[in-house]
């Protein structure tokens, strides 16, 4: 990645005719639709572009969507002047240059919650599996043998599920778990509202203490690296059950093996690793594997067809919003603003480089030409300030002019 730099003053962004948007990697038809709807035109591509390839398609595209594996980087950004926002069709954004993004004025947005429910019941299915060492009984009877045993299995109905991380996912989780009768503890950093019957810990010690299962849902931070050792492992019950779908970097895979082998922990399922493959048809290699009742599958925690399609249409929702108003809540490196469009103005949308004296330059600007204002927000990061500003339709033209014009300017259009 090249260092990000301004780019110089410009003139308001022009659209002639229908929006472009372009669309990568097979982001699923919801998304399509909503923007067809729109008038906008769409063009769809099945796989990712190489960044040489993205540079030479950009120039005319208003709005890009991609997924994963498409880098937006740089040198991309620098000969796009039309782009409007990028539309990450998935959770994390560490593909885009979100730095370099933010300088160009161009929000990127994603879908942060579109498989939290996907997690959720996923992790529900591995509390019973788990409960019914049903993964061993399954590799049995696939391989011919018959082991009708009752030991060691329990119904999941009265036992205490110990959520860590109670955020979007740890917080559906519990509701589903309580339905069928379970208790739920959770540890969050932050206080929380407990739903349902759920009751908070003061500390993850008392979580672990106190629980049947243990299912971790938060971030990759350095407060959680490893927030789950040997230590932690051996607070817990023996014969507890560990479930990580969150990330791999929060649990110590040689401690949990260890636990497993030594039979202090009941068992457990793991969706997420340290290490991952980054393809398909890439090799996997764990300490975990072969131990009995585990379950390990390959991040699929959110990968339903439900989440892809909602995918689409969250960060599509988000797109139209920030095309037809300005709305930029929710994107990832932009300053946030969403206010609601005035009947019979104009709305002028525009980022400048965040120096003192712009909203003086862009008032004297409206003063000047005798504009009215009905509305003005700004909002600012350490490098851009981002002002919605709503005029007289008569006047919206020649101020988003003059704006533009300014050395400070990024990016101006006019919402009309
Ligand atoms: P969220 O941001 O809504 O919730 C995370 C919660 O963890 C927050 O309430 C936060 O306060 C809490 N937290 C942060 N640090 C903590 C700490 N040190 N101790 C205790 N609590 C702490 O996130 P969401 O959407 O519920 O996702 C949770 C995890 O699941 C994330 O790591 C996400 O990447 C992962 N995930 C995994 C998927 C999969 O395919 N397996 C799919 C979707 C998300």
């Amino acid at each position: 990645m090249s260092t990000p730099t301004f780019p110089s003053p410009s003139t308001p962004v022009s659209i002639e005719g229908p929006l472009k948007v372009l669309l990568l990697e097979n982001i699923h038809s919801s998304a399509e639709e909503m923007f067809a709807a729109e008038g906008f035109s769409v063009e769809k591509l099945k796989g990712a572009l190489k960044p040489e390839e993205l540079e030479a398609r950009i120039q005319s595209v208003h709005v890009l969507g991609i997924r994963s594996k498409t880098n937006v980087w740089e040198p991309a950004l620098a000969k796009a002047p039309n782009l409007l926002a990028v539309g990450a069709f998935c959770i994390g954004t560490n593909q885009v240059d979100l730095t370099s993004a933010n300088k160009h004025g161009v929000p990127v947005f994603n879908a942060p919650f579109s498989n939290t429910r996907s997690v959720a019941e996923l992790v529900i299915a591995e509390i019973v599996m788990l409960s019914r060492q049903l993964g061993d009984r399954n590799r049995e009877v696939h391989t011919g043998q018959w082991r009708k045993v009752a030991v060691g299995s329990h119904e999941v109905r009265g036992k205490t599920l110990g959520i860590v991380g109670y955020g979007h996912i740890g917080s559906q989780l519990g509701v589903l778990a309580e339905s069928m009768g379970m208790r739920v503890l959770f540890y969050d950093v932050m206080t929380k509202l407990p739903l349902g019957n759920s009751r908070p810990t003061a500390t993850l010690k008392e979580l672990l203490e106190s629980s049947d299962f243990v299912t971790l849902h938060v971030p990759a931070t350095q407060s959680t690296e490893k927030m789950i050792g040997a230590a932690e492992l051996a607070r817990m019950h023996k014969g507890a059950y560990l479930i990580n779908a969150s990330r791999g970097t929060v649990v110590d895979i040689p401690a949990l093996a260890e636990a497993l082998k030594s039979g202090h922990i009941g068992g457990a399922a793991v969706d997420v690793y340290p290490e991952e493959p980054e393809t398909n048809s890439d090799g996997f290699i764990s300490a975990l594997q072969g131990l009995p009742n585990v379950i390990l599958t390959p991040h699929i925690g959110g990968s339903t067809e439900e989440a892809q399609a909602s995918i689409g249409k969250e960060v599509a929702t988000s797109l139209i919003k920030f095309v037809r108003s300005g709305a930029t809540t929710g994107a990832v490196n932009f300053p946030q603003v969403e206010t609601p469009l005035i009947p019979r103005t104009h709305r002028i949308l525009n980022v400048h480089r965040n120096t003192p004296g712009v909203l003086r330059d862009i008032n004297r600007i409206v003063s000047d030409l005798n504009a009215n204002i009905h509305a003005q927000v700004l909002s600012t990061d350490s490098n851009i300030g981002y002002l919605v500003m709503d005029l007289d339709q008569d006047v919206a033209k020649p101020v988003a002019q003059a704006i533009a014009g300014l050395q400070t300017d990024i990016k101006t259009r006019i919402v009309s």
